[in-house]
């Protein structure tokens, strides 16, 4: 395959591909439960499309078997600019705590860094997104359309200021067109 590398001894990650998106269905509900659709995040991926160029897989590199996904979405920040929120990102519970979640991050971020945007923000657990350079203090001028719990809206500048910056409401990226 040759848009796959090796992630860890046992996996390998490549681009996410049409028909993977069953399993990934699947793993994000025993990841999340099916209810996370429910969730604020969620009202800036309903008809848009993720972003092709950083959303991977991870397969067993024996069996072939997903064991994770991880895919970004374009946002607009307030003042109009273009920003990546990041997720989501889920490791195979039978899988989890083997550094395929950290290599995955790691990977993706690298590949986001080359597409020049300013910024990338998530919804997450702060002790594990702390490590990828993922901080509160940015985000205090952004707010969301919905709850969230602050302690998680993290950001990532890319560009000094780019999050810091800015002030008012994130906007959702227009929607992707059916044909
Ligand atoms: C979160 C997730 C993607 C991490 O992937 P993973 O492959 O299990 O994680 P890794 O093996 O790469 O990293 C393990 C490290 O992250 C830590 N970690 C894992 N999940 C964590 C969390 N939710 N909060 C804080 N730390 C976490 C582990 O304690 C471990 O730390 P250590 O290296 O210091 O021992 C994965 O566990 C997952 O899909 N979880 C279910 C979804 C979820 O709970 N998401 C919450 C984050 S938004």
């Amino acid at each position: 395959m040759p848009d796959a590398h090796p992630l860890t001894d046992k996996t390998i990650v490549r681009p996410e591909r049409g028909e993977d998106a069953k399993a990934i269905e699947a793993l994000l509900d025993v990841c999340f439960g099916a209810n996370r659709q429910q969730k604020t995040a969620y009202r800036f991926r309903e008809n848009v499309a993720p972003i092709t160029a950083l959303s991977f897989v991870v397969e067993d590199k024996d069996t072939k078997q997903l064991v994770g996904t991880i895919r970004y979405w374009p946002v607009v920040m307030p003042d109009g600019t273009p920003s990546l929120l990041l997720g989501p990102i889920a490791v195979e519970p039978q899988r989890q705590s083997d550094g395929i979640g950290i290599e995955l991050m790691n990977y993706s971020l690298a590949k986001a860094r080359t597409l020049h945007y300013a910024s990338i923000i998530l919804v997450g657990d702060a002790p594990y997104y702390n490590r990828f350079g993922f901080v509160r203090d940015v985000m205090l001028g952004i707010t969301l359309p919905g709850w969230v719990d602050e302690n998680r809206f993290l950001g990532l500048e890319i560009i000094p200021g780019a999050l810091s910056g800015q002030k008012g409401m994130l906007g959702k990226w227009p929607s992707t067109p059916t044909f």
